[in-house]
């Protein structure tokens, strides 16, 4: 490691061979102890922590050092009496000759230690001090590993990095835009790329074969323990590759990754699980196969029982959860149907299997052969608790998800650091919402799967796309398809979702064009670095793996972003502003 003048060693780096060498270290006080006439400190960097030690009368002014001050202290490493085997450095400590004040810290906010009880508005608010735990600090070393991990692999299969705009069009990928007012053409705005999509494919029809990009991209959505406004993908694409060949160059990518980053070896190829079954079995377009509880179709059973509403229910799913029937409460139930009710299921239904038979008041439905199908279909155990959901196909699948995860979560059931990896391939190209019209499931620019085009024409809600997702421990990972690569079919697919031909020229003309000008077969992924980082580093929160993130209303709590700005920035602009009911 590069040495510094200010230090002879860090923090984290001094051991037994070290004693009796005499050495200068630098960093903050991280904790100060008088034991009478002793006083013990420790130091921290980056690094770790190392005790310090001095006689109280030695230094008069070591007296007024508090809490995170930045002190550079000479001394000689000494062997401890009594170790502490939980630091690295646990073995020695460093008995002061010499203490220089370099900078002084006011009394911080919150303690900086890894178990903070701080609120996460005051830790974003100082985040420069949340950023010294050492905690922190390991998320970013996770994630900056990961870049070079990936940019080396890359590299190695040539792929070029390139950077496209920030200041650029609308990419449709679902979610609003933020957009940026131009001055010099005053009222049109530049919008944030949602992701670099339109710009890597165009790469590809400007012969470029292999891209990739480390790029920021823009989303005013929803934010949830997993999403940012402002997040990072692993951007790539490609030329002339099939499917295989781009699921297999993923897979190696977080195989080495997994391996330089925290040692893990992960086993390829992935399951590659078509998405009606993920939807069915695990009620997720990224579900997580760490635990059993999957859900079972019981439409045939339960259109025959004398329940009127399942009669035309399109579907009827169930699961079966261990050791929950004795203890589900009336607060188990209603939070249950608050999960069903997030999903568009009207009511879930609860059986108990308690002395080798269900109850509950839905049997009065049930016939004899109705229950004993169940109890085989789902194989009952005692004390389980059955849910039975009904309604659309995506509905009923996605509430039974959101419960399998719950009692997941409730039961303790992920061992942790386990990781689980496979595809979700063979999506649908649209989702048909109610009003009948028609959204794509990834972007408007995924091919059908080879052998579905023809459904483009006869019914949109049957084509299978040649899209694929990457999910790791129920986390959707990454995600990517193959593109459209000719005229035809670009514009049937813009028209399938509703864009009219002057929408499709205004938004999309420039990259319609391109496309008659000799576009390679191409397709292409991204990751997301963000979750990549979070399920490497075990967290469950996004905001733990980016250096300044926003919180859930989308604000930087640190710089206040956003804030109004100046009238006279606003008159270049040609904006008035009008905050309407929002005053
Ligand atoms: P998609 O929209 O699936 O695909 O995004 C790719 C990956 O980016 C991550 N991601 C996010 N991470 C944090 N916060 C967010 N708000 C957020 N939104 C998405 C996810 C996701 O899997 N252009 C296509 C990719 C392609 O087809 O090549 C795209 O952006 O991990």
């Amino acid at each position: 490691m590069m040495k510094i003048n200010a230090r002879t060693h860090n923090n984290g780096e001094l051991r037994l061979e070290n004693v009796n060498q005499t050495v200068t270290l630098i960093g903050w006080v991280s904790k100060r102890r008088n034991l009478g006439s002793l006083v013990f400190i420790d130091l921290r960097d980056r690094y770790g922590i190392t005790q310090i030690v001095f006689e109280s009368e030695d230094f008069k002014e070591a007296d007024s050092i508090r809490n995170e001050y930045i002190i550079q202290v000479t001394g000689v490493v000494n062997k401890k009496e009594h170790p502490n085997l939980k630091l690295p450095t646990g073995e020695i400590e460093v008995r002061a000759q010499k203490i220089t004040i370099i900078n002084k810290a006011q009394t911080t906010p919150f303690l900086i230690q890894d178990d903070t009880d701080a609120l996460e508005d005051t830790r974003l608010k100082y985040r420069y001090l949340d950023l010294r735990r050492p905690k922190m600090q390991q998320y970013l070393i996770n994630r900056s590993k990961i870049t070079k991990s990936v940019r080396e692999y890359l590299d190695s299969l040539d792929f070029i990095e390139i950077e496209t705009p920030i200041l650029t069009l609308s990419t449709p990928e679902g979610a609003r835009d933020y957009l940026v007012p131009s001055r010099t053409r005053k009222g049109s705005f530049y919008a944030l790329p949602q992701s670099p999509q339109l710009f890597k494919q165009l790469l590809m029809i400007g012969g470029l074969e292999r891209y990739y990009q480390i790029a920021r991209c823009f989303r005013d959505e929803d934010l949830r323990a997993d999403r940012q406004p402002d997040f990072t993908q692993v951007d790539i694409e490609t030329s002339f590759l099939d499917q295989d060949e781009i699921l297999t160059l993923l897979e190696n990518l977080v195989k080495k990754v997994f391996k330089d980053v925290i040692n893990v070896d992960v086993e390829t190829p992935f399951r590659r699980i078509p998405w009606v079954e993920a939807m069915g079995k695990y009620g997720s377009d990224k579900p997580d196969t760490r635990y059993g509880y999957e859900l079972n179709d019981v439409k045939d059973i339960l259109s025959t029982c004398s329940f009127e509403a399942f009669k035309t229910s399109k579907d009827i799913r169930a699961i079966a959860v261990h050791n929950e029937a004795n203890l589900t409460s009336r607060k188990v139930a209603d939070s249950l149907n608050e999960i069903s009710k997030k999903f568009n299921i009207k009511q879930v239904t609860t059986l108990k299997y308690l002395n080798g038979e269900l109850s509950g008041s839905f049997t009065k439905f049930l016939s004899e052969e109705n229950k004993q199908d169940l109890i085989q279909r789902l194989h009952l155990q005692e004390d389980d608790l059955l849910i039975i959901a009904a309604g659309e196909f995506r509905d009923v699948c996605f509430a039974l998800g959101a419960i399998r995860s719950f009692y997941a979560k409730k039961q303790n059931l992920i061992k942790p650091f386990t990781f689980d990896f496979l595809w979700v391939v063979d999506f649908p190209l649209f989702d048909k919402l109610e009003d009948g019209s028609f959204t794509s499931e990834h972007h408007p620019f995924t091919r059908p799967k080879k052998g579905y085009e023809h459904y483009l024409d006869e019914d949109p809600s049957k084509v299978i796309s040649a899209a694929y997702d990457i999910v790791i421990n129920g986390y959707e990972a990454g995600g990517g398809s193959l593109r459209i690569y000719d005229t035809e079919m670009q514009k049937k697919v813009f028209e399938i979702l509703g864009f009219s031909d002057e929408d499709i020229k205004r938004k999309f003309g420039f990259f319609v064009d391109a496309f008659n000008y000799g576009t390679p077969p191409h397709g292409g992924a991204a990751f997301g670095l963000d979750r990549l980082t979070m399920i490497i580093s075990q967290t469950e929160n996004i905001k733990d793996v980016i250096a300044f993130p926003k919180n859930l209303s989308a604000v930087c709590p640190m710089s206040n972003a956003p804030m109004p700005v100046d009238e006279a920035q606003l008159k270049d602009l040609g904006i008035k502003v009008d905050l309407g009911d929002d005053k």
